[in-house]
């Protein structure tokens, strides 16, 4: 089978071989701790899976508008404006798949080939692919681990060609859960701003942020940051709503059009179902946002302490998302082991923990920890782990 230019260019996503590793293992019996999953580990708030049996019983099981139904882009309106005091109209606002989806419309809408997008390194293991698959040139900016991760104004700046079509930001971001400020992102926006670059704000971790630093969205920074901004967002993270499906985009009104375009001739519409629980998630109570925060803030703040106390890793505290990126540089070295893939295909091996290689993100000298997991496999994970690293 002869398989298209384009799609050979994808590289099969580096999580996969230890994902797959993971699941064999524990098909075998074996007892796996997994860390690498991107999910957290509550159910949905039963509130919102009452919603979709109504929905459901009142017969809403059919096709839908590609953008999605009316009343979600108003509750989304209507969050925009709660959360971020932003104001969208309707035509400005349509409903994914999945952030996933959206990101996927997105690049498909907006780049033509040779196109370059800015992707601060560490970064979400789908941006790199997607941008490729719609025919674009991931442009990768380290963002420095003595920088919090964070990439540098003067940096973007010397990075923008008369290529660049657009800088995407994700704050919190996965997988270090840095968190930008106000100031930073501020001048960040105006490199874009100056030079004509569409702003990409990947906004899906915004409730999850607990050093009490505010999220700041970047549209809300002014007019000029508005007009330059597209917003991705999504009901999987917050609302424990992962296998729904539900992601949505807030823009300039042509591209939302393009991309709702796109969607009527691949997904169609995201489920029926989804969006109506969507609705009662965005728009009923947010206590469960806040129980699982606080989850999340214990959680943290145990790995990072017990991280800390082993040989080899080094670990600073996230801002936000639920996961910690820690350095294995020294525990490599300790080991004689060459990449981050092989370390975390031995710690599975040999401990039965499941975490994420760096260099799925774009980095081989660290692994991503998901804390988005009860205390007690947390506890379980950090003593294999110490077994793992201490040389004796
Ligand atoms: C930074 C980031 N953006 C987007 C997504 C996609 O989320 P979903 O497609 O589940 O809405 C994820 C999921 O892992 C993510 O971590």
């Amino acid at each position: 089978m002869q398989l298209s230019k384009r799609v050979q260019q994808v590289a099969p996503s580096v999580t996969l071989t230890i994902t797959a590793m993971a699941r064999a293992l524990k098909d075998g019996g074996k007892d796996v701790v997994g860390l690498g999953a991107g999910e957290p580990d509550f159910n949905t708030p039963q509130h919102i899976i009452e919603a979709a049996i109504q929905a459901m019983n009142a017969g809403h099981t059919k096709y839908t508008p590609a953008s999605g139904i009316a009343s979600l882009k108003e509750a989304i309106i209507r969050k925009f404006h709660r959360d971020n005091r932003l104001q969208y109209t309707a035509n400005q606002v349509m409903v994914t798949v999945g952030a996933k989806h959206a990101l996927y419309n997105l690049f498909q809408a907006l780049l033509d080939p040779g196109d370059e997008v800015i992707i601060p390194t560490p970064y979400w293991v789908s941006y790199v692919e997607q941008v490729k698959l719609a025919g674009g040139v991931p442009v990768l900016l380290e963002g420095k681990e003595e920088d919090g991760f964070k990439i540098s104004t003067s940096d973007l700046a010397a990075a923008v060609t008369e290529r660049t079509k657009a800088f995407l930001i994700n704050s919190p971001s996965n997988p270090t859960g840095a968190v930008y400020t106000k100031e930073e992102l501020t001048d960040l926006g105006r490199v874009c701003i100056d030079q004509n670059v569409t702003i990409i704000s990947d906004e899906i971790y915004e409730h999850l942020i607990y050093s009490g630093q505010p999220h700041i969205s970047m549209a809300s920074l002014g007019e000029e940051y508005y007009n330059q901004t597209v917003i991705i967002n999504g009901v999987s993270k917050t609302y424990s709503m992962t296998g729904w499906r539900i992601g949505y985009v807030a823009g300039n009104a042509d591209l939302i059009q393009a991309m709702s375009n796109i969607s009527s001739h691949s997904t169609s519409n995201p489920a029926s179902i989804a969006q109506y629980a969507a609705i009662a998630a965005l728009e009923g109570p947010q206590e469960p946002v806040a129980t699982m925060r606080t989850a999340f803030a214990q959680r943290r703040d145990f790995l990072v302490a017990a991280l800390q106390q082993l040989p080899g890793i080094s670990a600073s505290t996230p801002a936000g998302a639920f996961y910690v990126y820690a350095n294995i540089a020294e525990s490599m070295k300790a080991k004689s082991i060459k990449t981050s893939a092989e370390w975390a295909q031995k710690l599975l091996e040999e401990e039965l923990v499941a975490v994420v290689p760096g260099s799925a993100f774009g980095t081989d000298e660290h692994v991503r920890l998901s804390y988005a997991t009860s205390m007690e496999q947390l506890e379980k994970a950090v003593e294999r782990i110490k077994r793992f690293v201490d040389i004796q």
